[in-house]
């Protein structure tokens, strides 16, 4: 991390502790368009359930949220979806809207991608992979063929940055977690995993309390047997807390969502969905947000990944 990064990172951090609550991360999702119907995504049902929704930003939008947010004090941008690679607006690509975030002066730019469009986009940071079990499992969450097209991808990968893969424990992949981490660590592509648990909707695929404890249990293992798991210890032991309606950090993370709206937190600010909260993210900000020296310098590596 360059000294000016981390510089900036600190300024970030002491103007919130004196009460400028600004963003650290501005997260725009970009389009709601997927080319797979993952088990426990629910953004195909929300379009359906609403046809007509805007469901797409312009250009302009996605860079006139860049540049305000930046002025706010943000330094970490993210792409989302949808499937980010198939966004397009008039000739633009997401390689385009990557390149803008930079030159504003983001820090640390990614995307997270579902690896199967065949397209993949190399002058971000950080490119996150959804990978939510081994072969079967993720076939079975999110498509015949699907893992195989991901793995092809990674293979294929010339990419300077770090890529990690992200997986969502719901009922369905809970009993293999292991197996999940034995494809992210023989993997020289990936350079890690990150877990969070599924937010609702779909409330189905909710995994009991216990089920959630013997979970946490199995990853707080892994990681004490070196396996390259990006959550930190501490945040392990609050992904058992469900309910972050009061604690989620919202200041720190600014969503525009592709209809128009400003979320803060995630797209699910002020819904039930918050009682049940399964991001992995929002107790590393709560934790950064305290100033928990073990959770920054843990998390450190991953926020300095960016390109010099
Ligand atoms: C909405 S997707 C958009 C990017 C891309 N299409 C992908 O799948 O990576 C972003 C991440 O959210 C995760 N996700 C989808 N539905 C979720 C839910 N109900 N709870 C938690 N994470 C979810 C996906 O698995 C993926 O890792
Ligand atoms: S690939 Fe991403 S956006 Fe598409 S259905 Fe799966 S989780 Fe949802
Ligand atoms: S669901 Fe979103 S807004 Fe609600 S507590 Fe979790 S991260 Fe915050």
């Amino acid at each position: 991390m360059a000294v000016g990064e981390f510089a900036g990172y600190a300024k970030w951090w002491m103007l919130s502790k004196c009460g400028r609550k600004s963003p650290l991360v501005v997260t725009i999702g970009i389009g709601y368009a997927c080319n797979l119907r993952c088990r426990h995504c629910s953004i195909d049902s929300m379009l359906r359930a609403n046809p007509g929704m805007k469901a797409r930003l312009t250009y302009e939008e996605v860079v006139s949220e860049l540049r305000s947010r930046y002025a706010e004090g943000a330094r970490i941008a993210y792409f989302e979806g949808g499937e980010t690679t198939m966004w397009e607006d008039d000739g633009r690509n997401l390689g385009d809207l990557i390149d803008e975030a930079k030159r504003i002066g983001y820090y640390n730019v990614g995307y997270t991608t579902n690896c199967t469009t065949g397209r993949i986009f190399t002058n971000s940071d950080v490119i996150s992979v959804s990978l939510d079990g081994p072969e079967r499992i993720h076939d079975y969450v999110c498509g015949e063929g699907v893992f195989a097209k991901v793995m092809e991808t990674l293979a294929g990968l010339d990419f300077s940055g770090s890529v990690y893969a992200n997986m969502v424990l719901q009922k369905g992949n809970l009993e293999y977690i292991r197996e999940t981490a034995d494809v992210v660590r023989d993997n020289p592509r990936l350079a890690g995993i990150v877990f969070n648990f599924i937010t609702p909707p779909p409330y189905e695929l909710l995994p009991s309390r216990e089920e959630r404890l013997a979970a946490i249990e199995e990853i707080r293992r892994l990681k004490a047997e070196g396996y390259p798991i990006l959550n930190s210890r501490k945040g392990l032991e609050l992904l058992a807390e469900e309910d972050w309606e009061s604690r989620c950090p919202k200041y720190l993370s600014a969503f525009l969502l592709p209809d128009g709206s400003r979320k803060s937190g995630c797209p699910s600010e002020g819904t039930e969905s918050c009682r049940h909260c399964g991001y992995d993210a929002v107790r590393e900000y709560h934790l950064v947000d305290r100033g928990n020296p073990s959770t920054i310098l843990e998390m450190f590596p991953v926020f300095a990944k960016s390109k010099e």
